[in-house]
């Protein structure tokens, strides 16, 4: 029997969650967003709601995952499916490497190319984005984003919805605190405190 899933936040990520789940074999997909009925689809997939009532929605599927950009949203609205009893598997992409022994949190999105490696602990409501390369014993805690080509070297650890921003490297060790920014480019070669933006090479506070 085919299993539907049902994708929270119909934008730019939203497709590009769907062209995961569509790689890693959902048939049936469908979109919540608050824009519907203005919006009744995303590219090839229906919206089917607003998920406002996200028991309503939950009934409605087999599955969900949250793909809203903002990592605090992503977290909150993930928890509560999760406490109303949503099923909500990570979704990974057939081309990314994921070594065996790493764990994945429930509704990580691990999309196209990205390599995650030996020793891995990867919370819930994580984007481990297109081409991102996590080495051996990194850590990222629950609602965190690693964008697009963003380059972990081994034992980082990426706090609670820390995000990574694209192309962004982080040096062997380095811890990057809770809600803190990696600016797009940036070499981060020392500890980064939490709720701080950094950006350029060698990275320094965007505050400074
Ligand atoms: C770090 C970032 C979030 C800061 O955004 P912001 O707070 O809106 O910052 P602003 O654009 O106002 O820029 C503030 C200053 O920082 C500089 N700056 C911003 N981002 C920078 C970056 N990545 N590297 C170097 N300098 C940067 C700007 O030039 C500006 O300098 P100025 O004050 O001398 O003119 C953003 O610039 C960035 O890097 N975004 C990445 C986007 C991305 O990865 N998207 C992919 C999503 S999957």
């Amino acid at each position: 029997m085919t299993r539907r899933l049902g994708i929270f936040g119909a934008g730019g990520h939203g497709r590009s969650v769907a062209s995961v789940a569509r790689a890693a074999g959902w048939t049936d997909i469908v979109f919540f967003d608050p824009d519907w009925p203005v919006r009744t689809n995303n590219a090839a997939w229906p919206i089917a709601g607003t998920g406002e009532d996200i028991t309503e929605a939950i009934a409605a599927c087999d599955a969900v995952h949250v793909a809203l950009g903002d990592n605090r949203k992503r977290l909150l609205l993930l928890d509560s499916l999760l406490s109303a009893g949503a099923e909500a598997p990570a979704l990974i992409h057939p081309t990314a490497w994921v070594c065996p022994d790493c764990s994945i949190g429930r509704g990580t999105a691990i999309m196209a190319q990205s390599a995650v490696n030996i020793g891995t602990r990867i919370g819930r409501g994580v984007i481990v984005n297109t081409g991102a390369l996590l080495d051996h014993d990194t850590e990222i805690a629950d609602g965190g984003h690693l964008s697009p080509g963003s380059v972990l070297a081994g034992t980082v650890s990426v706090g609670e919805c820390a995000w990574i921003a694209v192309g962004a490297h982080v040096l062997p060790g380095i811890k990057i605190g809770s809600d803190a920014v990696v600016g797009g480019g940036a070499l981060v070669h020392r500890e980064v405190p939490a709720g701080v933006t950094v950006v350029g090479v060698p990275a320094h506070s965007l505050d400074t």
